[in-house]
């Protein structure tokens, strides 16, 4: 059957996890790493499966953790490409968690990472073009372009 939907559509993944007692913070709430390692394996795979290429995470926007996660809650994460440079993709991860014996769920936290695609090299390749169609990836597309725009800007004050 022919899929219509756009690449971004096609790309985006959804999953979730359990959290598990090793995944812990001193104080029994969920370790922001462990969240955060989750952001970067998911938004990396809806990279991957946008270009079709291996690709490294260059950089991760800040994330703040909105409410505490607990262990036996269940995290959900849908992530999916906001925009494409030159070599370069923009993910977007929104972050849900969930109490798994009512289904209460609130936001946890939403994070922005910037992948680069590679060739057989490893060396930067450019990559398909986004195309936003539906009013919903217009406007995640519309908002990266900003944020690219002011990591740039970011870069050149900091030298980096
Ligand atoms: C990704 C990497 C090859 C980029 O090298 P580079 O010399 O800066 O290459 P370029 O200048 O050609 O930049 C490539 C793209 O990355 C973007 N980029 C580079 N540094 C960036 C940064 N700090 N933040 C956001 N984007 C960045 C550039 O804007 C460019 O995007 P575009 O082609 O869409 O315009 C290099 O930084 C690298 O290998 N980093 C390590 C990645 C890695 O291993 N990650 C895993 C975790 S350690």
């Amino acid at each position: 059957m022919q899929d219509n939907s756009s690449l971004i559509a096609q790309s985006a993944v959804t999953t979730r996890y359990v959290v598990m007692p090793h995944q812990a913070n001193p104080n029994g709430t969920a370790f922001g790493g462990a969240i955060l390692s989750w952001i970067d394996v998911v938004a990396s795979m809806a990279a991957q499966r946008y270009c079709r290429r291996p690709v490294a995470t260059v950089q991760i926007d800040s994330v703040s953790f909105l409410t505490p996660i607990e262990i036996g809650d269940h995290v959900i994460l849908k992530a999916s490409v906001n925009y494409t440079g030159n070599t370069s993709l923009e993910v977007g991860v929104i972050v849900f968690r969930e109490d798994p014996l009512t289904g209460e769920r609130q936001k946890a936290t939403r994070a922005y990472l910037t992948f680069v695609a590679f060739d057989e090299n490893s060396k930067p390749m450019q990559v398909k073009k986004i195309e936003p169609q539906t009013p919903d990836e217009l406007r995640r597309f519309e908002q990266a372009k900003k944020r690219v725009a002011l990591r740039k800007q970011n870069r050149i004050e900091r030298g980096v």
